[in-house]
C-alpha cells in the first residue's frame, strides 16, 4: 500500500484532528505552474481563496506572485493581509453587499466580476461617492455544462450565477454609460473538479462566439476570465500530486486565440491546494457492527464535509499501522448524523484505537468549510 510520507513522530505531539499541509507539495505545485506560464505573459492566474484561506497558505501563494480571486469582503481582507496586491484581486459573487463593495473599492482591486444590473448600478454609485472609477467585468452565464457533481456546476442557465447571454449587449451598454464604471471584459466559470478537457473546449467555443459577436458591434474585450475548475486525482494523490497544468493551459492556448493586448485570467483553487493537505485524525474506537466493522475517528464531517455533502471520494490511509493483515471497514466520524461517513468498505491494515488515519487530498474545501456543529472545536493546522 502506497502512502504519503508523513512525519508521524511530529504528529504525536499534536492534538487531533488537524490539517497537515506539506508545504513542499504546495511549493512544487506553484513552481510547476510558474514554469508552464513563463512563456505566456498574457495568462494571469488568480488563486481562488475560497479553496483554502489558511493565512500561512495564502502567504506562500501570494509570495509566488499569483493574484487572488475572492467572493466576499472577508476574502479580500484575508488576501490583502496575506500580501496579495490589491491590483491583482478579482471579486465575484451574486450578492455583494454595499460594505463588501466598499472594501473592494478601498483596496483598489483589479476588477469586480458583476452578476446583475442592480449590482452594476450600486457599484457605480458607491464608486462615485468615493470619486473613483472602478473596473468591471461582466460574469456571463455561458449555459455550458461540466461533467462533474451537480452541486458544483455553475455555468448552466438554471444556475443563479452570471448574466444571461441574451442580456449581455444591454448590460455592456449600461456599463459603458455609467461614469464611474470602466468595462474591461467578461468572466466565466462553468464548475469545479473538471477533468475532461472537452468541457473547457466547449467554454472556449462559447467565448469565441461571444467575442466575435461583440467585435462585430465595435466592442473590444481586453480581459477574458475563464474562472477555475481544473480537477485533481483524488484516487492517486501520490502518483499525481501535481495536476495536469500542461493539458489545461494548452486547451486554452489552442482554442482561444488572444488578440494583441488581450489578457486571459484564470481562477484556480482546488488544483493549487488540494494535494498538499491531509486531515489527520486518531482512531477513537474500532467497533464490530452487525454486518461490518467501523473505524470511528476523532475527525468528523464538521472537519471535512465533502464526503457528506457531495459523496466525494478521499483516499483514507492508516499511517501508523504496519500490520500485513488487511481488513474492510466503514470509516466514520463522531457527529450525530448518519451522513458522517468518510468512506465505506475501505481496505486498511488491521486498525486499532489510537492509530493515525490520514484523509488525503483535503487541502481544498476542507479546513475552510469546517463548522462547529455539535459544539465541536474547529480543526487546527500544521504546516511543515
Ligand atoms: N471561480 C469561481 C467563480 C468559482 O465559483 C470557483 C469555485 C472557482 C473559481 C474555483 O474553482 P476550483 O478551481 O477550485 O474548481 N466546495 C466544493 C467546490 C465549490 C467550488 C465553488 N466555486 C467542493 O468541495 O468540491
Amino acid at each position: 500500500m502506497i502512502t504519503g510520507n508523513f512525519p508521524i513522530n511530529r504528529f504525536k505531539e499534536e492534538e487531533t484532528p488537524f490539517y497537515y499541509y506539506d508545504t513542499d507539495v504546495l511549493r512544487d505545485t506553484l513552481d510547476s505552474l510558474k514554469r508552464i506560464l513563463a512563456d505566456s505573459p498574457d495568462f494571469k492566474v488568480h488563486y481562488a481563496v475560497k479553496a483554502n484561506a489558511n493565512p500561512e497558505i495564502l502567504r506562500i501563494i501570494a509570495k509566488a506572485g499569483l493574484g487572488a480571486d475572492c467572493v466576499s469582503g472577508g476574502e479580500i481582507l484575508a488576501a490583502v493581509n496575506a500580501g496579495f496586491a490589491g491590483n491583482k484581486i478579482v471579486y465575484a459573487g451574486v450578492g455583494k453587499t454595499d460594505k463588501e463593495i466598499n472594501i473592494g473599492i478601498d483596496n483598489d482591486i483589479f476588477c469586480f466580476n458583476v452578476e446583475s444590473v442592480s449590482e452594476v448600478e450600486v457599484i457605480n454609485d458607491l464608486a462615485a461617492a468615493k470619486g473613483k472609477v472602478v473596473k468591471v467585468a461582466i460574469r456571463v452565464n455561458p449555459d455550458v455544462g461540466a461533467h462533474t457533481h451537480a452541486n458544483i456546476t455553475t455555468g448552466l442557465a438554471e444556475n443563479k450565477f452570471g448574466i444571461a447571454m441574451a442580456d449581455l449587449d444591454s448590460v455592456i451598454a449600461l456599463c459603458r454609460n455609467l461614469p464611474n464604471i470602466e468595462f474591461i471584459g467578461l468572466h466565466f466559470h462553468i464548475g469545479s473538479q473538471i477533468l475532461d478537457m472537452s468541457d473547457f473546449v466547449a467554454l472556449c467555443n462559447r467565448i469565441c462566439e461571444i467575442v466575435t459577436h461583440l467585435r462585430a458591434r465595435g466592442i473590444e474585450i481586453p480581459d477574458i476570465n475563464v474562472g477555475g475548475g481544473l480537477g485533481i486525482d483524488y484516487k492517486h494523490p501520490n502518483h499525481h500530486p501535481i495536476p495536469d497544468f500542461d493539458a489545461y493551459f494548452n486547451t486554452f492556448r489552442r482554442n482561444l486565440k488572444l488578440r494583441p493586448g488581450q489578457t486571459l485570467h484564470f481562477e484556480l483553487g482546488r488544483a493549487i491546494v488540494a494535494q498538499c493537505g491531509s486531515l489527520i485524525s486518531r482512531v477513537v474506537f474500532v467497533k464490530q457492527g452487525t454486518h461490518k466493522k467501523f473505524v470511528i475517528l476523532d475527525a468528523g464531517m464538521t472537519d471535512l464535509i465533502r464526503p457528506a455533502l457531495y459523496h466525494s471520494y478521499h483516499r483514507i490511509e492508516n499511517i501508523s499501522s504496519d500490520s500485513t493483515i488487511i481488513e474492510r471497514y466503514d470509516v466514520v466520524g463522531p457527529v450525530c448524523e448518519s451522513s458522517d461517513v468518510f468512506g465505506k468498505e475501505v481496505d486498511l491494515p488491521e486498525t486499532h484505537r489510537g492509530d493515525f488515519i490520514a484523509i488525503r487530498s483535503a487541502g481544498a474545501y476542507g479546513e475552510v468549510m469546517a463548522s462547529q456543529y455539535n459544539c465541536r472545536s474547529l480543526p487546527h493546522s500544521l504546516l511543515l
